[in-house]
């Protein structure tokens, strides 16, 4: 697992955008995707790349992480929307190429299995995006979820409820349930890209990186990966308590080794 420590969370969008530049430009076409606040800074940097460098994605299709159960994807909310508006209608990945569960499914058990017999089909993900919940959650993965579970039906805590209302008009209107790929299926990607700013992300960012790798905090998976990239800004990283050693081994980092 490589932390890079940045001082803002723009650059943390410059550096995750770095990677999945790289990637694509070395022909990686699976990407996965991540809603929520945390890789907006690295969307607004690759739409920038896309318009003034050139940079292109019409040879890509992208799997997003997870979706409310409920909300079909012309709601403002559902993240099938939500990836649209903030990224994939900016650039030139065919939209059709842009998948997520399927939240309002008849059968939403049925529908995440499919999910994840799709990515397992057209996989694995090149570069797999990903924030993380202020309790450590990755995807819709809650404490408790099992390290090696598949994308699956899963019932949210009352404090993402909470963190995600200021979506919402109301907390009622947040979804009780949604699908999201599981622990051991976001880990099939080969390298995974994780991005967290401000000081609400420290106490998870800590048990991620350093705490024990437990379901109790799920983005402790990562510690298992073979190839972790986790970006965060000052406020993000100030409870890591080997930080001085990131920051070290970043500024000595040999010159060829990549992200
Ligand atoms: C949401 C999403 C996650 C996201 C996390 C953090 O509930 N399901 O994919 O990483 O919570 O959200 P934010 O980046 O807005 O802080």
């Amino acid at each position: 697992m490589e932390v890079v420590i940045r001082q803002h969370e723009q650059q943390c969008g410059v550096t995750a955008a770095d990677i999945v530049a790289d990637a694509v430009r070395s022909g990686a076409s699976t990407l996965g995707l991540a809603t929520g606040s945390s890789p907006l800074s690295v969307y607004r940097e690759l739409i920038r790349r896309h318009r003034k460098e050139g940079l292109s994605f019409a040879a890509a299709q992208a799997f997003l992480l997870d979706e409310y159960v409920g909300l079909p994807p012309s709601h403002p909310q559902s993240y099938a929307h939500v990836i649209r508006v903030e990224f994939t209608n900016h650039i030139d990945i065919d939209s059709g190429c842009v998948h997520s569960p399927n939240g309002v499914a008849d059968d939403i058990f049925a529908a995440a299995a499919e999910y994840d017999a799709l990515i397992a089909s057209a996989g694995p993900v090149d570069v797999q995006l990903l924030g993380i919940g202020s309790n450590g959650h990755i995807g819709f993965n809650e404490p408790g979820s099992s390290l090696g579970s598949r994308t699956r039906v899963k019932t949210l805590t009352e404090q993402t409820r909470h963190d995600n209302a200021r979506f919402f008009a109301n907390i009622d209107e947040v979804p009780r349930h949604v699908i999201t790929q599981g622990l051991g299926t976001i880990c099939d990607a080969k390298h995974l890209v994780l991005i967290a700013a401000g000081g609400h992300k420290a106490e998870a960012i800590a048990a991620a990186v350093e705490g024990p790798l437990t379901a109790s905090c799920p983005a402790s998976v990562l510690q298992l990966h073979p190839h972790v990239t986790v970006v965060v800004d000052e406020a993000a990283a100030s409870q890591l308590k080997n930080a001085d050693f990131y920051r070290y081994a970043l500024k000595h980092k040999p010159a060829q080794q990549k992200f």
